[in-house]
C-alpha cells in the first residue's frame, strides 16, 4: 500500500516512516528539508533495511507535487505532518505559519480530488483543547480560543478537512490531536535534532545532560498543581508513529464509521516538569543542571489526554514507559553528541 508521507524525515514523520515500512506500507516522503536533513533516510534504511522513496519538495509548490502523484500512481491514503510548529516563531510571523500550513494542506486536498486519494491522517494538536476545564480531556471538549498563529493553522486545518471531506464525499480524514511527543527509536538510529536552541522540554533536559546547555529553565513552579510545576501527557513518538499505521489502516480497510474521525493520542497519565527531570536523573543516573524562573508566556497549566476512545475505537494505545522514552532520548543524544 503506498503512503504519501509529507514532512516525512522530520522527528514525527520518520518513526512513522519506520513503522509502515514494518507493516509492510510503501511510504513516499515528501519534504523540503526545512526542518531536518537528508541523513535521516540512512537511519531509517538502518533500521528496515529499506530505503524509502524521497522527493524534496515543498508542499507549498502544487505543480510538483501533481508531477509526484502522476509519477506514483495508486496512492492509498497520505499521512501530512509537514507544517511549521514552533509556537514563539508563529506569534512573530505569522504569515509564514498561515502559508505554510494552510496552502500545503489544501494544495494536498485538492490534489487528492484529481488523484482520487481517499484517505488523509491529519497531525493535529492537544493545543485545540487551550487549558481545558475537565481534566482529562475528551475528543468532545470545546475547542478554545487559540493562543498562537500556529495552534489557530492546527484549528483551521482541522475545519478544511471536515468541510472538504463534508462537500466532497469520497475523502476520509482521521485527525491525530498529539499531546507531547518525546523520545526516539530504540535503536538510536533516528530521533529528534532540534535546530539551534530548543524550544521544547525533553531535548532541552538531553542538551543540558550532554553540557551542550549550561542549565534548563523550568518555567514556573507556583502553578495550581502538585509540585508547582506545569503537567503534560508526553507520547513515545513509536507508539504515536503506530497511531498513524493503525489510522490509515482503519481508513484503507474503511473501518471508519464516519468520513471524520477524531482521536487523542496521548497515555493518559500527566507528568509535571519537576517530575520528567526526576524521572531522567534515574534513569539515564546523570544528574541535571536545572533552575526554577518564571512562568513563559502562554504555557498550559495542565493537560493531559483521556485515550479511552483511540485506546477502545482506533485500536491503539500508548505501551512505552516514560522511564524507556526518556532513556531513548538520552541514548539518541549521546550518539549526537556535542552536535
Ligand atoms: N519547559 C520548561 N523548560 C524548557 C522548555 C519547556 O520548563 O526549557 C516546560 C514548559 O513550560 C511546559 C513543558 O515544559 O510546561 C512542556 O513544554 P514543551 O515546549 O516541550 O511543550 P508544550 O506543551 O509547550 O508544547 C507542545 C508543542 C507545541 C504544541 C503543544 C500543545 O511543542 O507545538 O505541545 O500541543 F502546540
Amino acid at each position: 500500500m503506498k503512503i504519501l508521507v509529507t514532512g516525512g524525515t522530520g522527528f514525527i514523520g520518520s518513526h512513522t516512516v519506520v513503522e509502515l515500512i514494518n507493516a509492510g506500507c510503501e511510504p513516499i516522503i515528501v519534504d523540503n528539508l526545512s526542518n531536518s536533513n537528508i541523513g535521516v533516510l540512512d537511519g531509517i534504511e538502518k533500521i528496515c533495511g529499506v530505503r524509502p522513496k524521497f522527493y524534496e519538495i515543498d508542499c507549498r509548490d502544487k505543480d510538483a507535487l501533481d508531477k509526484l502523484m502522476e509519477e506514483n500512481k495508486g496512492i492509498d491514503s497520505i499521512i501530512h505532518f509537514a507544517a511549521s510548529k514552533a509556537v514563539g516563531e508563529s506569534v512573530e510571523n505569522p504569515l509564514l505559519y498561515y502559508r505554510n500550513n494552510l496552502v500545503s494542506l489544501i494544495n494536498l486536498l485538492e490534489l487528492m480530488k484529481k488523484h482520487e486519494i481517499k484517505n488523509i491522517v491529519f497531525s493535529s494538536s492537544c493545543t485545540v483543547y487551550g487549558q481545558p476545564e475537565i481534566l482529562p480531556v475528551t475528543e468532545n471538549a470545546p475547542i478554545q480560543t487559540a493562543l498562537s498563529p500556529y495552534g489557530n493553522t492546527k484549528q483551521i486545518c482541522e475545519e478544511i478537512i471536515t468541510d472538504t471531506v463534508s462537500a466532497d464525499g469520497n475523502i476520509s480524514a482521521i485527525l491525530l490531536r498529539y499531546f507531547n511527543p518525546i523520545g526516539a527509536h530504540e535503536s538510536a538510529e533516528i530521533g529528534e535534532l532540534p535546530i539551534g536552541v530548543p524550544q521544547n522540554l525533553i531535548p532541552y533536559v538531553t542538551q543540558t545532560a550532554a553540557g551542550i546547555r549550561e542549565c534548563l529553565s523550568v518555567f514556573g513552579d507556583d502553578y495550581n498543581t502538585p509540585d508547582g510545576s506545569c503537567i503534560r501527557d508526553y507520547i513515545n513518538v513509536t507508539d504515536l508513529a503506530k497511531a498513524h499505521v493503525v489510522a490509515v489502516k482503519r481508513l484503507s480497510e474503511k473501518l471508519n464509521k464516519k468520513p471524520v474521525e477524531i482521536f487523542n493520542i496521548g497515555t493518559g497519565k500527566g507528568l509535571s516538569v519537576l517530575e520528567i527531570i526526576d524521572v531522567f536523573q534515574k534513569v539515564t543516573g546523570v544528574k541535571l543542571n536545572y533552575k526554577i524562573v518564571g512562568r513563559r508566556a502562554g504555557d498550559i497549566e495542565q493537560v493531559w489526554a483521556d485515550p479511552t476512545w483511540a485506546n477502545t475505537e482506533l485500536g491503539w494505545k500508548a505501551e512505552k514507559s516514560v522511564e524507556e522514552t526518556l532513556l531513548s532520548a538520552w541514548r539518541w543524544q549521546e550518539k549526537l553528541g556535542k552536535k
